[in-house]
């Protein structure tokens, strides 16, 4: 998904990074996004799994709201696994809520995903 992502000329990709002497530091997380129309859409986010719990994620996709609203989107979506509990922990915490419920919608495992949405991007 990720190397996609790198390569789709639509898709937007945000990182953090470590820059403890004021360099360009290691990349320590990322989230990929596309912004269509009125519409955010979260396609890819991870964090290095030494550097979670430290609020990196919630910045990143605070980020991308910020961009988002910019350009005049006015809601953002995403979809998480269904087990992906900690994810979505995450978004509901930067107030999505769960909207739809997609079958077998992954693969590698194949898993449901859960649709959810922000009904707007300011904060
Ligand atoms: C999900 C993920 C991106 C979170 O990154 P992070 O930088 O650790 O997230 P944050 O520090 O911003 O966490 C913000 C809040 O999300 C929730 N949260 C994050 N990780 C959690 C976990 N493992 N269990 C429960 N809640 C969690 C908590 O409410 C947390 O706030 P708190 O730390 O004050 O309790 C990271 O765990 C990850 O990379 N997972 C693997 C890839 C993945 O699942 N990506 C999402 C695909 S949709």
């Amino acid at each position: 998904m990720l190397e996609a992502e790198l390569q789709n000329p639509f898709s937007r990709l945000l990182t953090a990074r470590l820059m403890p002497d004021g360099q360009t530091g290691e990349i320590v997380g990322y989230l990929c996004l596309w912004i269509v129309f009125e519409e955010l859409r979260l396609m890819n986010l991870a964090v290095e799994a030494g550097h979670r719990r430290r609020g990196i994620a919630t910045a990143l996709v605070l980020h991308a709201l910020s961009l988002a609203r910019d350009r005049g989107a006015e809601r953002a979506v995403l979809e998480v696994r269904a087990s992906n509990n900690a994810a979505q922990r995450l978004y509901e915490g930067l107030g999505f809520r769960q909207v739809a419920l997609r079958a077998r919608y992954y693969s590698n495992p194949i898993e449901d995903a859960v649709l959810m949405q922000r009904e707007s991007v300011a904060f």
